[in-house]
This record gives C-alpha cells, structure tokens and sequence, in this order.
C-alpha cells in the first residue's frame, strides 16, 4: 500500500499527494463547474477533454471573460516558463490547453519568459546556464503549433524596458510584508525575488497598453501560479487594468513519486527530447503501478487504474475517452496487465514526441517570427 503524503504547492515547490478539491478551498479559487463549462462551451464548440477530465479544474475571473466576449470585446492569452532546464512533458500540459484556446478564440498570445526568476531563486543556477535553457527551452514553445502572427514571446531581461515601468507601478503598491506571508519569505531571501512578482504580473497589463483599450487577459497555469496572480489581481484595477482571469491545471504525477514530475528528480521525469528507449526504460522502471503482486492475483481481483500513475497519464495523454474508458475497464478487471498498460502508454508518448521533436526542429527557423525584444 501506498501512504498518502502532506502535501506543498507554492510558485517554488509542489509536493506530496496534492487534494485539488482541498486546493479550491485553501487557494479560495472557483471550480469549473459544469455552468461555466457549459458557457464557454458556446463558444468553442467542444469541450477539451482537459475540461471533461478535470484536469483544467478551477478558475478565477473566467466568467468576466465571457462576459466580455458576449458584448463582443476580444481578450488576450498570458503564459509563461522560467527556465533553469529541459523542458519536460508535465510543462507541455498547460501549453496544449493555450494553443487550444487560440485556436478556438483566435486571440493574442502574450509568453513570458522570466528568465531571472530561477536565477534569483537557485544560487546555483547562472545566467549563462539561464540563457542556454531559453534558447532551448523556445523551441519547445514554438513547438506547440503557436500562430506566429497572434504570439510574442519575450524574455525578461530582454524586454524589461517595456516592462519595467509597469513593474514598478504594481511593486509600488504591494508591501514587504505581503510578499512575506504570500510567498513565504523572510529576511534572509535575496532582494530579486521580493521584486519578482511585479515582473510576472506586467503580461496581464501588457494588452491594455497595447491595445490603448482595456483588454481583458486569461491565464492558462498550474494552480502554483495563481498566487503571483492574487497579488496582480489587488493591484490591476487601480493601476487602470481589468482583473487578469487565470484558468487553472493539475500537475500531471510523478512517474514513482508524490507530487508532480519534477526536473530535480531526473529519473522521475520524461524530457520533451528522449528517444523511445529512454521512453520505454523510465516508464518501465519508475511507472507506479496499481497492479496485483501475481498474474494469479491481477487476473482475478484487476488492478486499480485510480493509483496507477500510467492510467494516470494516460488521462492526460489520451484523448479519445472511449479508448480510456475501455483501459480503465480492462484494467480494472484484471483482463489487462500492469505491462501491457505500460506498453500503451510507451506507445503513447512515443508517437507525441516524434512529431513534438519534429516541431522542435522546425522552431529553430523561426524564432525570429515569435521574439520580441526592447
Ligand atoms: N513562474 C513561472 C515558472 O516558474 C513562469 C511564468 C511567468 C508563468 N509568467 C507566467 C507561468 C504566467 C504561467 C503563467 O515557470
């Protein structure tokens, strides 16, 4: 058996067994429930299989982005990655569901890449380590399919110009004291990283400077992230911006351990460049299994796909539910072994990352076309 472990979720860590229903409470964040789902489902025509399996699960401010939409004003889109090594397929969750959203909405992109938030964080990490992961960690993003005419991506230390007097405008009216008890801080934390928060809220801003309009912006994040926009949030509508709305994901788990899957764990994690083998090789190792100790005992009593971190996976993964519908039953009942739903899920990954690492090759052309500088 395994034990459920306490769970952390800040912007800096994420571990344990994460509650996300628990989450909704504590962050004081709202579920997408089947209302909201149903609203933007007007407008999208579908529902991504994100949404029905509730791996998107909560929001804030969503609705006022419909509500928008409806009187016929248009929005932008807000992500970001700070970059400090591979990227790995767990980041790719909320880059898939934002490339859906462009696609349906037809909108702007706005991608922050903060890359002085993993320097500031980890004494360890240096700038030219930084900049080498910015580079590479750009031809994953414009892997992802992005419409190079509706999205920009920008680093931070090469578009502060435009950015910093926003920054500041927002640095100004948050306390020391607030960033201490939202980002758990104390004295001994360097002065970047009581700054930073500014720099990350600057995107949601951006579009109304842009647009010399005020221009509503949706987030697409991991739930870690909605906090730097609480604080952006408090302070938009007196600096003459709308409340930046955030539309929030899970963590995809790690391959053995609680938590998500973490680039510190090197084992624990799948990087958007392995081969089938090193595919094959971690699935096999690390993949927690919900399956039976014997054949005997699997075949008779089925194995649990709710604790198997393949089926979990493949949740994200899969998109065809009656496909997952029909693992789930297999393996439950013991007619699918732990194995075999391995080898669904090496098959699986596999195949995305064949066309993702194509993508990738093709992105190192077009970084012109999606970078913004000062
Ligand atoms: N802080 C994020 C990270 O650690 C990077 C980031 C910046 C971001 N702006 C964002 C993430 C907006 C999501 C949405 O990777």
């Amino acid at each position: 058996m395994r034990m459920v472990k306490k769970y952390v979720v800040t912007p800096w860590e994420v571990s344990g067994d994460v509650d996300y229903s628990k989450i909704i409470k504590e962050f004081g964040v709202k579920p997408l429930d089947d209302k909201i789902l149903a609203r933007l489902k007007k407008h999208t025509g579908e529902v991504h299989y994100f949404l029905k399996r509730n791996i998107f699960f909560a929001h804030m401010y969503l609705d006022n982005i419909l509500d928008e939409l409806e009187k016929g004003n248009n929005f932008y889109l807000y992500t970001g990655r700070a970059p400090s090594g591979p990227v790995h397929l767990g980041h790719l969750i909320p880059w898939i569901f934002t490339k859906w959203l462009q696609d349906k909405f037809k909108v702007n992109l706005l991608f922050q890449i903060p890359d002085e938030e993993k320097f500031l964080f980890n004494k360890e990490n240096t700038l030219e380590a930084i900049d080498y992961w910015t580079k590479d960690n750009i031809l994953d993003i414009i892997a992802m399919g992005f419409d190079h005419k509706k999205t920009k991506i920008f680093r931070d230390t090469e578009y502060a110009g435009h950015m910093y007097k926003y920054a500041c405008m927002a640095a100004k009216k948050i306390t020391f004291s607030t960033i201490k008890s939202t980002f758990g801080l104390n004295d001994s934390h360097n002065i970047g990283l009581i700054f930073y928060t500014a720099m990350q809220s600057v995107p949601a801003f951006l579009p109304t400077v842009m647009e010399k309009n005020k221009t509503r912006v949706l987030i697409p994040c991991a739930i870690d992230q909605d906090v730097h926009f609480r604080l952006t949030r408090d302070v938009a509508e007196s600096l003459g911006f709308p409340k930046p709305a955030t539309i929030l994901c899970r963590f995809l788990p790690a391959l053995s351990y609680g938590g998500k899957m973490s680039s510190s764990i090197a084992n624990a994690a799948i990087w958007t460049t392995d081969g089938p083998n090193a595919v094959k090789g971690k699935i096999n190792k690390y993949a927690f299994s919900g399956g039976r100790d014997t054949l005997e005992e699997h075949r008779k009593k089925g194995g649990n796909p709710d604790i198997d971190v393949s089926y979990q996976w493949l949740t994200f993964f899969e998109e065809n539910d009656r496909k997952l519908r029909k693992i789930y039953d297999d393996y439950k009942s013991g007619k699918l072994l732990s194995g075999e739903l391995k080898q669904i899920l090496i098959d699986k990954l596999n195949a995305f990352l064949e066309v993702h690492q194509k993508n990738r090759e093709k992105a190192k052309n077009q970084v012109d076309k999606f970078i913004l500088k000062d």
